[in-house]
Formats: structure tokens, C-alpha cells, sequence
């Protein structure tokens, strides 16, 4: 988390340095700041909050400079507070940092031993520091820098401005992405390649290691070892006007919006044949893998846990989901006949990435899904499938999810197929159906009037739970999840057969409990389980089709009543109505939908 921004360049650099941060405040909103080097002296400006605040305080106290550093902070060590908001200043040196430096406290020690003494309470602070006390050991900036950067431990992107110097950057990554944009006599720094986009479209990413000095004539590479090294400039397809809410009061509400056109685009993409063929078909040997490990983390791995239902089913091959925090430290064994995944809307998720490094080179293959097709985790994978859902900037996943499950459905139907495990007619019909999901999902958003009539009471809850059978339980989980996430309101989901052996001794008058319940095979289970809620006074909260809602709907609180669709690929359309209850009440209740409190959209330290 955190994003950080960098300019040396021909124009003042505050308000390219706040355009930057606007596109990276999806990686945090704890505090905002800015450094510049005017008339070669170091100043800062800082501010609490969103970036709001410090675009407030420029206009009161503007800050001149051409070459100058930025943050955008989610909070790790240290609450957040306009001390310990980035850049961090020590000296002649001002730094910007997003990861963790692990070791801090014993560089703490060290600069205690030599009478420096901390300011604030964060770990980046001790950077600046130990960079500034090289300085006054005689060291240049460059030399200062480089030691510093050798006694960290932890994961970072790191950027150095120095007192005095309007034409030098220094920068550096471990574990943390960073990357270096090329312009006209003017050179730029970002998180990622979006907080560049208004700025320029050539990049060169950082590699695992990598530290650059970057002037306004070019920037120079130098690896781990710091032997000097070439990285690829590559010209990147990122639209700087794509942030932008069309309308809608929020980014979520017209993300969720968004659906029957992006998951159209991505299904014809998949299912027209030609990039079928070229990025799975020639690209994958599914008949000769015996197992399939996905790993993600939050909602991405909620997809996972979708698909493997899909896989199992369809495919008739086995599929473990793992939490990729999990995952990463367990040492699970891995054969060259399993087939790795790793799904991602940022691709820059650093537990993801540690899992995916964990598998490389003792997996058949490492397959990434990713919406963000220049991140990490992309680039570092042999295979990367898009999931073309366009920039998401709300920080709850909506459509990156459903497009996540459209890319997993295909990747099913595509293991069905090499492996022989269904009829050429099974086959077909399940790719009919996928082909029709768009458009049952424009109707499913045909409910929005009447949940937004349940979110009006269910606001006024504290606890809510959600239930489903088969591959509509993650999508409990996943309801759940999006309504904690956003409304504050306490939320679990189970299985609905797991209700009894615990869980239901919550149940009383005022638990609302949300029952996905399409008409299909697990119905008339999943509608037991309800009645059990029913008996014990919870308030039930049912969504099925018109079948389903005739047969069972009677003396529930709520009724959605969804699009009959009795396919594998239901859950994609019941993710509407678990986006649209949790964006709801959230708005009910007056949250910050977009940018909730303690969250940060790219979760890039562990
Ligand atoms: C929840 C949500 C998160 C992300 C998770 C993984 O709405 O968005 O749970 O799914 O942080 O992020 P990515 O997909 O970027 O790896």
C-alpha cells in the first residue's frame, strides 16, 4: 500500500505531484505530502487525510520546485498523523517510501548510538536518517543512498531527494513495485504506471532489486549486486482521462454498472476462438496437469473458490484454494504436474506475488489473472489471461470479480474440453450459457429498486449473515465480505449445511440472514436450512428466481427475485445482488463507499 510519485522536471512540480497521487489514492488516504528542492533547499508540505486536505493546504501554502517527491500513506507503523505522514525529512535528505523496513528498530539503535533521534513513529523515517548520517560521514548522495539502501531489511519502493540537488532522484525496489516514466528533458517516478498516465506513456519497471539514479537526461539501472544493467522501456496503453465516475455518485456504483458491457467484452474475447486458441489452448496442457493450486487473497480468492466448484465439476479436476498469506509460508508441495494460478485486480498484491515466486519453477505452469496487465504479478508469470475489466478504482472489487469468475469459467470449459470430461453437447450448452451471462446480468441489475428498499432496514442492523449452497457459498462469503467491507456492519458467511453445527445459535429476531437460494439442485436443501433460520425468528432475506421465490418465498422478510438462469455460471449473476445490498446500505448509512476507512484498494505489503 501507499503510493509514491516523483518528478524531476520542467514545470513546478506540486500539482503533478498531487495529479499523480490522485490516481494512487486507491493505495491508501491515511495522510498526503509532497517535497520539492526549490532554489536548492529541501521543503515539505504534509497534510492528514485524504489528498483533499493537502491540495487544501498547497493553496494556502503553495510549494515551488521543479524536482520534487510524493505520498500517499496507508498506515502501518505509526497512527496516522501529520508527523509521521511521508516525505520524510532528515537533514538534507527527504524520502518517500511504500513497504515495511523490518529492521528499523535496529537502525533505530545504531542512530541512537551517534545522537539521532526519531521524530515520528513510522519505519520510513529511520531511511531518511541513516541516509542523512552517511551524508555527514562525507558520503555523496548517490553513495549515501546506495549504503542506506544496503542495510534495509523488509520489502520497499523508495524514493530519495536531497538538499541542494534539483537534478537527482534516487530510487529503489524490493518487494514493492516502482516505476520509472521517460519524458521530454523530464523524468518521472511512480507506483505504477496509472500514476504516470497524464505525465507519459513510456516506462521502465524496476526489477526485484533494482536501484536507479535518475537525472533529467535518463535514468541509469543497477541491479541487486550493483552491477549497471539495462531495463526495457516499453511504451504502456494507460488512459489518463479512464478515472472519471460518468456520472454516478460513486466509483462503485458505476463499476457495478459497468457489468453487462465489460463481462460481454471479456467473454467474446475468451470465447471468439482466435485468443482462445493463442492465450490458453496453445498455452496450456490441461489434460496433463492432475491438480490445480489458485491462490489469491480477499475477494479474488472468493473467486477462486467459485471456480473451483466449476473445475471439479465440469472438469473433473481437482482444485485446492488457498489464501495466498497463507499459502506463501506453509511450504505446500508442488509438482511439476500442477497447474498454478493466481488471480489478481491489481496483480501488485504482495502476498499474491510471494506465492506465485514460491511456485515458479516447481509448477507445470504459473498462470496469472490479472486486471492490471503491467503489474508484478503479470510480469512475472508465464502465462497471464486479462480479465479486461478496466481500471477499478472503488476500492470494494465489483467487476473485477465477475470478470475473474468469466475468465475462470472459460479456463473450466477449456479443461473440460483437453480432458474429455463432458460431451461435445455439455460443452456447448455451457458455452451458450456463458455467452448469455451479460445479459442476465443487466437484469439482475433490474433489482437495484427493490434492495435498495431491504438496504433501507437492513442499515439498521449491526450483524448480518449470508448463506449458500455448492459454488452460491463462497458467494455467501463474498456478500458478506463486500457489506463488512464497506457498510461497517458485521457480516459472516457460511454454508447453509454448516449453519447447525454452530453458527445458528445466533439466529434471534433481529438477525437479518441473507439465503442465496437459486432454483436448482441445491434448492430444496438450501431452503431447509432457511426454514431452520425461520423457526428460530431470524429475519430472512431471500434471493431466487420467480420459481424458487413461489415455492419458498412465503413469510420471509424480503423477496429479490432474480432472472431464472439454472447454469454453472449462476454465481456470476448473483454477485449482483451481494454488490448492490452492500452498496446500498453502505450509502444508507452514509460511509465513504469509495475509499472506506482502514482499507486500501493494492495491498502491497504483507
Ligand atoms: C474486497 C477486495 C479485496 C481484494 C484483495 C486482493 O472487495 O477488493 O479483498 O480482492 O485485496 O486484491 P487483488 O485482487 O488486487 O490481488
Amino acid at each position: 500500500m501507499c503510493g509514491i510519485v516523483g518528478v524531476l522536471g520542467k514545470h513546478q512540480a506540486a500539482p503533478i505531484l498531487v495529479d499523480g497521487l490522485r490516481r494512487l489514492e486507491y493505495r491508501g488516504y491515511d495522510s498526503a505530502g509532497i517535497a520539492t528542492v526549490n532554489n536548492g533547499q529541501l521543503d515539505r508540505r504534509r497534510a492528514l487525510g485524504k489528498l483533499v486536505n493537502l491540495n487544501d493546504h498547497l493553496v494556502l501554502h503553495p510549494l515551488a520546485g521543479t524536482s520534487g517527491i510524493g505520498h500517499t500513506r496507508w498506515a502501518t507503523h505509526g497512527a496516522a498523523t501529520t508527523a509521521n505522514a511521508h516525505p520524510h525529512a532528515s537533514g538534507r535528505i527527504a524520502v518517500v517510501h511504500n513497504g515495511i523496513i523490518e529492521n528499523f528498530r535496529e537502525l533505530r539503535v545504531f542512530l541512537a548510538s551517534h545522537k539521532i533521534e526519531p521524530q515520528t513513529e513510522t519505519d520510513t523515517e529511520t531511511v531518511a536518517m541513516l541516509a542523512d548520517w552517511h551524508l555527514s560521514q562525507g558520503l555523496s548522495p548517490i553513495e549515501a543512498a546506495k549504503e542506506t539502501i544496503a542495510r534495509l531489511e523488509g520489502a520497499y519502493a523508495l524514493a530519495f531527494l536531497f538538499d541542494g540537488e534539483d537534478d537527482l532522484m534516487i530510487v529503489a525496489r524490493k518487494g514493492s513495485p516502482l516505476a520509472v516514466g521517460w519524458g521530454d528533458g523530464e523524468m518521472f517516478v511512480g507506483s505504477d504506471a496509472l500514476a504516470l498516465a497524464s505525465m507519459t506513456n513510456e516506462i521502465t519497471y524496476l526489477e526485484e532489486g533494482d536501484l536507479a539514479i535518475i537525472t533529467r537526461a535518463g535514468a541509469d539501472f543497477f541491479d541487486a549486486g550493483g552491477c549497471a544493467v539495462t531495463r526495457q522501456r516499453r511504451t504502456v496503453a494507460v488512459d489518463a482521462t479512464s478515472v472519471d465516475k460518468a456520472g454516478h455518485r460513486h466509483f462503485m456504483s458505476k463499476e457495478i454498472a459497468e457489468q453487462p458491457v465489460v463481462l460481454a467484452n471479456t467473454i467474446k474475447f475468451y470465447l471468439d476462438g482466435q485468443k482462445r486458441r493463442e492465450l490458453i489452448s496453445e498455452n496450456l496442457d490441461l489434460a496433463a496437469v492432475d491438480r490445480v493450486v489458485m491462490v489469491a487473497c480477499g475477494t479474488a480468492s472468493l473467486a477462486c473458490f467459485v471456480a473451483k466448484y466449476w473445475f471439479e465439476q465440469i472438469a473433473g479436476l481437482p482444485v485446492e484454494v488457498d489464501i495466498a498469506s497463507e499459502f506463501r509460508y506453509r511450504e505446500p508441495p508442488i509438482s511439476g504436474r500442477t497447474l498454478t494460478i493466481f488471480v489478481s485486480q491489481s496483480g501488485e498484491t504482495a502476498d499474491t506475488l510471494a506465492a506465485l515466486r514460491y511456485c515458479a519453477g516447481k509448477a507445470s505452469q504459473v498462470v496469472a489473472v490479472v486486471n492490471v496487465i503491467e503489474s508484478s504479478i503479470a510480469r512475472e508469470s508465464d502465462v497471464v489471461l486479462p480479465i479486461h475489466a478496466g481500471p477499478e478504482i472503488g476500492v470494494a472489487s465489483t467487476k473485477a470479480f465477475t470478470c475473474q469468475l468469466a475468465v475462470l469459467a472459460v479456463l473450466a470449459l477449456e479443461a473440460a474440453k483437453q480432458r474429455g470430461a463432458c460431451s461435445d453437447k455439455v460443452l456447448q450448452k455451457l458455452t451458450s450459457d456463458l455467452w448469455r451471462v451479460p445479459s442476465l446480468v443487466a437484469d439482475a441489475l433490474g433489482t437495484d429498486a427493490a434492495i435498495q428498499v431491504v438496504s433501507a432496514q437492513l442499515a439498521r442492523h449491526d450483524d448480518a449473515i449470508f448463506l449458500g449452497r455448492g459454488a452460491h457459498y463462497p458467494l455467501a462469503l463474498e456478500g458478506a465480505l463486500k457489506l463488512k467491507e464497506i457498510s461497517y456492519i458485521h457480516a459472516e458467511g457460511y454454508a447453509a449445511g454448516e449453519l447447525k453445527h454452530g453458527p445458528i445459535a445466533l439466529i434471534d429476531e433481529q438477525m437479518p440472514v441473507v439465503v442465496l437460494a437459486p432454483h436448482d439442485a441445491m434448492f430444496e436443501k438450501t431452503v431447509s436450512n432457511m426454514q431452520e433460520v425461520m423457526a428460530r425468528g431470524g429475519k430472512i432475506i431471500m434471493i431466487s428466481d420467480a420459481e424458487g421465490v413461489s415455492k419458498a418465498g412465503d413469510s420471509t422478510w424480503h423477496r429479490i427475485e432474480m432472472p431464472q438462469f439454472e447454469s454453472h455460471w449462476s454465481p456470476i449473476v448473483y454477485s449482483i445482488p451481494m454488490q448492490l445490498l452492500a452498496y446500498h446500505t453502505a450509502c444508507e448509512k452514509g460511509t465513504d463507499v469509495d475509499q472506506p476507512r482502514n482499507l486500501a484498494k493494492s495491498v502491497t505489503v504483507e
